[in-house]
């Protein structure tokens, strides 16, 4: 088991109970920004986390009362000249978004308070969304002329659907947790965002962990081919969960009318 004690955190935190992991970014004084450093911790909990075989599902969420995140650090980028430097500090936190986005457990950001441009990002690249009464989401990049870095101008779009990404992006305006409900940002509306991921979690973390890891494979795949393209993806995984002892633990369960005890083998 990972013991999260022995690494020296300074802009998150890390816990685990059971099968399910919280990464908390604890910055409160900056609002939780995403400096630096806050990424390279970030990539550095998600390696350990994915050491640990006992890990099922992980919830991303922020410290403190007002926020999940509320961005890149801007005194960081208001540091930073030209091209290059740019355009490596969008590739780098890009780098940690896909991580996350790769991860082959079920991921879900709880937020609370305001995830704009970057936080938003961060909960973009989480696979769903729990936002409590007091969040705020946003993508205000334009209003610093800037736009979004880490991946939120491609996963918006493909979450909600260009035409309200861009209305999003180009007003810089901040939505309130039930119309980011119904226009599909967030699953869940919930009082407290992180009691709730918890549930979501939980309910998780009883299925199949490779099946789950399979669907998480089909969708992002999917997402960027041919509908054809995505069928055959489809089968091929199907097939491979048919290979697993999973599989016959779970149709075996069902017919005992037991509940299945998955090993993720
Ligand atoms: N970066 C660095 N510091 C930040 C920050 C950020 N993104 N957001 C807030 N802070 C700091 C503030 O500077 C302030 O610090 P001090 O107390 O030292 O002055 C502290 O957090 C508290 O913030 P406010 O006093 O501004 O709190 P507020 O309640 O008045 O306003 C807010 C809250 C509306 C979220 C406001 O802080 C805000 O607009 N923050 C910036 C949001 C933003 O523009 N995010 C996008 C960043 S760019 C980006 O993310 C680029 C990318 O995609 C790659």
């Amino acid at each position: 088991m990972t013991s999260f004690d022995e690494f020296e955190f300074r802009n998150i935190q890390v816990d685990r109970h059971g099968g399910l992991a919280v990464l908390t970014v604890d910055r409160p004084k900056a609002l939780n920004a995403l400096s630096a450093d806050t990424f390279a911790e970030i990539a550095e909990a998600l390696d350990l986390l994915m050491e640990d075989p006992e890990v099922g599902a992980l919830i991303v969420t922020g410290g403190g009362e007002k926020a999940f995140v509320a961005g890149a650090d801007i005194s960081e980028l208001a540091a930073m000249e030209g091209v290059y430097a740019g355009r490596e500090a969008s590739l780098a936190g890009q780098d940690v978004m896909h991580q996350l986005t790769s991860l082959p457990i079920p991921t879900i950001a709880a937020i609370n308070g305001y995830a704009l441009g970057g936080g938003l990002e961060l909960a973009l690249a989480c696979d769903i969304r729990v936002a409590s009464g007091t969040a705020r989401l946003g993508l205000p990049e334009v209003t610093l002329g800037l736009l979004p870095g880490y991946g939120g101008t491609q996963r918006l779009a493909r979450l909600i659907g260009a035409g309200r990404a861009l209305d999003l992006m180009l007003t810089a305006r901040q939505v309130r947790a039930e119309e980011a409900l119904a226009m599909g940002l967030v699953n869940y509306v919930a009082d407290n965002a992180l009691t709730k991921a918890r549930e979501i979690a939980e309910t998780m973390l009883k299925n199949g962990p490779i099946a789950m890891s399979l669907v998480k494979e089909a969708v992002r795949r999917g997402l960027d081919t041919t509908l054809e393209g995505g069928l055959e993806i489809e089968a091929d995984l199907f097939g491979m969960a048919m290979s697993t002892q999973d599989f016959r633990e779970g149709t075996r369960a069902f017919l005992d009318k037991r509940r299945a005890e998955f090993k993720g083998e």
